[in-house]
């Protein structure tokens, strides 16, 4: 059975990625940003995941307008980034888990999710800054990208998203072969919109109320529709999407382990959220030197 150690969401946005590329973190501008992601990455090398499984949106650099599934899940060897034209540098590949991939993708065709499965996968920036965020000196543990459409719509729902995840925890609950030590990443917001008339919205009380209610009453953020959802973060603040399918397979219980808000970074009210399942919180007081559990937001 492999074991779900925990769940993070971050948001993706790529001048965070350009900020690293020229080695800014410890500017004033971004020292801030970037000191907010220790605990994360302290956290993470404590709970010692060997597989990340990360809920992210194509932008239109492996999947476009012509084509555009609503779930995708990987099931290669390799992802390899490209250029997409943020100036980014192209980042070596991440290893896969085609193993895990396909009990994943077989888990859920059987529990009705009609997910496209992808044996070649460019992964985008959604994908690559916050992995760098989360590991600086690169991943330690093999992926499963799985993409959720919040591009062209019409979009899955909130809640369709949420038991999207929790069907992804099921599978990883079942899978038997070998043990794997699982952190289910969700990439993505807070509230964005980044063309149209409200061009630049931003709503912190709405994102605040996200980053409460996600940890423990999940299911109220679960009742909006994608159109609500719209209104309420801004076009592209519906990346929300993925925040809770990451939620939903992190189990019914969770606990906040760690979090951090900044508005603006980019165009983006930038949040990052770690929980864990058990609330118990080892893996993170361990990371603290034993220091308090929780870090209330
Ligand atoms: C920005 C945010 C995003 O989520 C994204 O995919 C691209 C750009 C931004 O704030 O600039
Ligand atoms: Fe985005």
């Amino acid at each position: 059975m492999a074991t779900i150690v925990g769940g993070v969401a971050s948001s993706h946005v790529p001048a965070i990625g350009a900020a690293i590329a020229r080695g800014l973190q410890q500017t004033p501008q971004w020292k801030p940003f970037f000191d907010a992601y220790g605990p994360a990455q302290d956290w993470l090398e404590a709970a010692k995941p060997d597989v990340a499984v990360v809920f992210y949106n194509d932008h239109g650099l492996n999947f476009f307008l012509d084509a555009m599934p609503t779930f995708a899940v990987g099931a290669a060897s390799e992802y390899r980034n490209a250029d997409e034209g943020w100036g980014l540098p192209v980042t070596a590949p991440f290893a896969g888990d085609p193993d895990l991939s396909w009990r994943l993708i077989e888990d859920l065709v059987e529990e009705e999710f009609d997910i496209t499965s992808c044996q070649k996968m460019l992964v985008d920036h959604a994908f690559t800054v916050p992995m760098k965020l989360l590991w600086p000196d690169g991943p330690p543990v093999r992926v499963v990208p799985i993409h959720i459409n919040t591009v062209q719509h019409p979009l899955p729902s909130p809640e369709r998203c949420f038991r999207l995840g929790q069907a992804v925890g099921r599978a990883l609950e079942r899978y038997g072969d070998e043990d794997r030590r699982v952190v289910v990443i969700g990439t993505g917001g807070l509230s964005h919109q980044l063309d149209g008339s409200r061009a630049g919205f931003i709503n912190r009380p709405f994102d605040k109320l996200c980053l409460e209610q996600i940890v423990d009453e999940p299911l109220s953020l679960t009742h909006y529709s994608v159109r609500e959802l719209v209104a309420l973060a801004g076009g592209q603040g519906v990346e929300l999407l993925m925040w809770l399918a990451m939620r939903g397979a992190v189990g019914n219980r969770a606990c906040r382990v760690h979090s951090h808000y900044q508005v603006p970074i980019s165009n983006t009210a930038a949040g990052l959220l770690v929980i864990e399942p058990d609330c118990h919180g080892e893996a993170f007081a361990l990371a603290q030197g034993g220091r308090g559990l929780f870090d209330r937001l």
